[in-house]
């Protein structure tokens, strides 16, 4: 790596990050699939962890949600979610994040007649020993999958309250198009009666009537990519006055298809909008990075200046279901004036 990258990179990642868009089921690298297949004498379409790799070729969302379900079925102990939290936990430090929002997909568990504690037991234990260890805090996000009925989402809901104080906001995931956050108003609405935070995917593939939907309906803290906001100005007025972050993820969208390719993300024109645009990882094994290759495939595609990186990492920062006084040392961190080359 010539002298200059490694520098950048060195500033990136002593940026305090928090990661607010990551599917712990999306950190599943080939090799740990491949252990957990053999450990639970399971076969896989794939003979060899290359041929898997070479299989992360997706021109759609659905694309790659069929293969990602499929990699899903080799979790099913707690020690599988903990080895699996454990290996993302290696990256999160390795690339400067300070707190992580984890989501998890409680269904593509619950439907395997895989209990809901063996998957608290394996996501806290690893977690927990970060926190103790590192310092790194988190909070725990269990999303509905929106290809599956309301009724359903209902009953995951009922059945995720028992371990209410294990997580703080539910969200909204899985195939967007034809599955419109209207279909999970009630839903919400009982989370929300609940004391939690809401969140949803909106705007990924989707149009902005859905970002609108998820903001009036589902009342949701956070809105996950958005980037299909740029099309509607009224929109992009709303979600600069109100600071509703989005959690954009370059990574994600450029292998999915969102955008051609990175020079043609619209990330930084939405920054200069004023809009609270975060940047994550989404579902790092199967996109080619973790949080740190994501600044770095932003800031050199799209030009970003030092100061957009910290303002992205600030805008992480005020983004995350953390208190004021839990966020004020990484605020003061990364003051402009104060935050060292
Ligand atoms: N589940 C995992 N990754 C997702 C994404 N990018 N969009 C919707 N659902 C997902
Ligand atoms: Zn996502």
């Amino acid at each position: 790596m010539n002298p200059a990258k490694s520098a950048s990179l060195n500033f990136l990642r002593a940026l305090p990050k928090a990661e607010l868009h990551l599917h712990i089921e999306g950190t599943l690298e080939p090799e740990l699939l491949f252990e957990l297949a053999r450990k639970h004498a399971i076969t896989l379409p794939y003979p060899d962890v290359a041929s898997l790799r070479r299989a992360y070729q997706f021109g759609s969302l659905q694309a790659f949600l069929d293969v990602y379900y499929q990699g899903v079925q080799v979790l099913r102990d707690a020690d599988d979610f903990y080895a699996l939290t454990q290996a993302y936990l290696a990256h999160a430090r390795a690339d400067g994040v300070i707190h992580v929002e984890l989501f998890f997909d409680p269904q593509s568990h619950m439907e395997r007649g895989i209990a809901l504690t063996t998957v608290f037991a394996g996501l806290t234990r690893a977690l927990d020993e970060a926190r103790h260890e590192t310092g790194l805090t988190y909070h725990l996000i269990p999303c509905f999958l929106r290809h599956l009925s309301a009724a359903a989402a209902m009953q995951t809901l009922e059945a995720l309250l028992p371990f209410r104080a294990l997580f703080v906001a539910v969200g909204l995931d899985s195939s967007e198009r034809d599955h419109p956050p209207s279909k999970f108003t009630a839903v919400f609405e009982r989370a929300r009666a609940e004391g939690l935070l809401t969140v949803a995917h909106a705007g990924e593939e989707g149009p902005p009537e859905y970002i609108w939907q998820a903001l009036d309906l589902l009342h949701v803290a956070r809105i996950d990519h958005g980037v299909n906001c740029a099309s509607d100005a009224a929109l992009c007025q709303r979600l600069a006055a109100t600071r509703v972050p989005l959690t954009v993820c370059p990574l994600s969208n450029v292998k999915l298809g969102v955008f051609p390719d990175m020079a043609a993300h619209n990330l930084k024109r939405l920054l200069d909008q004023r809009l609270c645009i975060t940047l994550n990882a989404d579902d790092p094994a199967y996109f080619g990075g973790y949080l740190l290759d994501n600044y770095a495939a932003a800031q050199d595609a799209l030009g970003l200046t030092r100061n957009d990186m910290i303002q992205l990492a600030r805008n992480s920062i005020e983004a995350a279901f953390l208190s004021d006084a839990d966020k004020r040392p990484w605020l003061r961190k990364l003051e402009l004036e104060g935050f060292p080359d």
